[in-house]
């Protein structure tokens, strides 16, 4: 069984499911177990700050993706404020290991969006509200991630019940 839509055909997997990235939580086998469900599996790039430890777990998922009868894919969550100090090294990491596809947190998405359409990398941004929305799209986002009230660490004013109706109005990359 597979469910088509733009998102599932735009990332070749079954189910328009990600595996929501956590912090300290996300791991590789997480990871694993949901590409070999046909959904995408994902993680914070802040999960793995020792040297060589980011490129190691996107070496051995890009591994598993080229298995046979692995339906699914994997992203990752990067934080794209100054706050992250890791930033610009984690970018580089996953450009160079073409992540299939970011899920941008905070500040502005406009290197990562660059970068990762490059080579054919996709980019959801996490928004809040319209405003946000509205500039992540004019970057040429490819979807967003609407973080409501009760999301966790980072969330947002509004309930998805008001949010997603309205990221749908506004948006063709929503439909
Ligand atoms: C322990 C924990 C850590 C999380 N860390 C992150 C994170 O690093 N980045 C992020 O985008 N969301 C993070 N989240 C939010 C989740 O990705 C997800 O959006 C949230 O849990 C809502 O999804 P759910 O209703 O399926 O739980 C975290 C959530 C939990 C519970």
């Amino acid at each position: 069984m597979k469910i088509q839509n733009r998102f599932t055909k735009d990332l070749t997997i079954d189910f328009p499911m990600i595996m929501a990235p956590m912090f300290l939580v996300s791991n590789l086998e997480m990871c694993l177990e949901a590409m070999r469900g046909g959904i995408a599996g994902t993680f914070p790039t802040l999960n793995f700050r020792e040297k060589g430890q980011l490129e190691d777990i996107l070496a051995k998922l890009n591994a598993a993706k080229n298995t046979p009868g692995n339906t699914g894919t994997y992203g990752v969550n990067i934080i794209v404020q100054k706050s992250n100090p890791l930033y610009a090294k984690h970018l580089q990491i996953c450009v160079e290991a073409k992540v299939p596809f970011y899920i941008t947190s905070l500040g502005s998405p406009e290197e990562v969006i660059k970068e990762a359409h490059k080579y054919g990398g996709k980019v959801y941004c996490d928004v809040t509200n319209l405003e946000h929305a509205k500039k992540c799209y004019d970057l040429g986002a490819d979807g967003f991630i609407a973080v409501g009230q009760g999301a966790g660490g980072h969330a947002g004013p509004f309930p998805l019940m008001l949010l997603v109706p309205t990221l749908k109005s506004i948006s063709p990359i929503c439909r």
